[in-house]
């Protein structure tokens, strides 16, 4: 590809440093997904600047204009400390005319919340698991239809945050505490989902118009099975010495049973369709041991550091971290926004 000006945009605090010299490891994972994205498009040839967003966006404004890059590559995950604010700064970019790479404004807003995803998924057939809602600042009424055990979980929020081994309730005291707690601790309503006991997989998709999607790639729970339940907590997610304490792992799942990658595959690309996703998505599954898997959430721009495991799937699909990110350039800048139709 010939080489792009290209304006990284991420979080204020997390524009990488140009060398890890000097960096615990565990400083350099705040930003290592900011550092291998920026060190991997200048590698290769790309004229490459940072732009660290807090709550304004008048240097993005001034930006654009004047140094004109061919495209924003947006790693942004927050705008003004508000997590669900990320898609107005892509709507901003579309309304300057601004390629961007990622998902659109309206997939990001459709994916994110968890609740009308799941409607719109219900509708389209694809199985999500029951669920209920519960407001924040409403009575906690126990609809009589959900069968224990259940997993209360925020019905905006990702990360995992709020989601520990108490997500799992077994009875309605439980529940009720758990819900509470969503409340207090998350800045979502709490969601509350029947409980799907199975294996945990994880679907890469990408495209605009065509789509591809990466072979399905699982997480691995080691040893935490014994009295504790298979579920990706916080811990799970993002605590080294946890991971290797229990021996938890990422990758190719092996031995599906007959049809399943198949099934896995088909409900991916439908779910990317159905939420109007474009750019790159990671779709969140459990697979119920009858075969069926359920999907959790779809995850607009997910996680694109060298290691983890969107880049890593890739890979396995024979898709170099270069390859990659090549790719979603070329997505970004060739996705049709509104006003590029005639
Ligand atoms: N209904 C459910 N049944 C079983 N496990 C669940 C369910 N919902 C969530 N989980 C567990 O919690 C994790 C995080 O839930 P998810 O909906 O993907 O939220 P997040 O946006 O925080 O990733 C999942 O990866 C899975 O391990
Ligand atoms: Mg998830």
């Amino acid at each position: 590809m010939k080489p792009l000006r290209i304006l990284v945009l991420t979080h204020e605090t997390l524009v990488p440093p140009e060398s890890l010299d000097g960096f615990t490891e565990q400083q350099v994972d705040e930003f290592r997904t900011e550092y291998d994205v920026l060190t991997r498009l200048r590698a290769d040839g790309h004229e490459v600047r940072p732009l660290g967003i807090g709550d304004s966006l008048a240097e993005l404004r001034t930006l654009t204009a004047e140094w004109r890059p061919h495209v924003c590559f947006n790693l942004l995950e927050e705008f003004s400390g508000v997590a669900a604010y990320d898609q107005y700064v892509v709507a901003y970019l579309e309304m300057l005319r601004q390629p961007y790479t990622g998902c659109n404004p309206r997939g990001m807003m459709l994916s994110r919340d968890k609740v009308l995803s799941k409607q719109i998924l219900s509708y389209h057939r694809i199985p999500t698991p029951q669920f209920v809602l519960f407001r924040r600042g409403r009575a906690i009424r126990i609809p009589k239809r959900l069968h224990f055990p259940l997993f209360v979980k925020s019905a905006t929020d990702d990360a995992s945050l709020g989601i520990a081994q108490r997500s799992v309730v077994e009875d309605a005291a439980r529940l009720l505490e758990r819900v509470q707690f969503i409340h207090e601790h998350t800045s979502g309503h709490a969601l509350v989902e029947e409980f799907i006991e199975g294996r945990e997989l994880y679907v890469g998709v990408f495209g605009n118009e065509s789509l591809r999607t990466l072979p399905p790639w699982e997480l691995s729970f080691g040893g935490l099975g014994a009295g504790s339940t298979a579920i990706a907590t916080r811990k799970v997610k993002w605590d080294r010495a946890y991971q290797q304490k229990h021996g938890i792992t990422t990758g190719a799942a092996l031995d599906l049973p007959a049809g399943v990658a198949e099934k896995l595959d088909r409900y991916a690309r439908r779910i990317y369709r159905a939420l109007h996703m474009s750019g790159y998505a990671r779709m969140d599954f459990r697979l119920r041991a009858d075969g069926t898997p359920f999907v959790l959430e779809a995850n607009a721009n997910p996680n694109l550091e060298e290691r983890e495991d969107f880049a890593r799937s890739a890979l396995h699909a024979g898709i170099s971290y270069a390859a990659l990110l090549e790719r979603i350039l070329a997505l970004g800048r060739g996705y049709r926004a509104e006003w590029r139709r005639d």
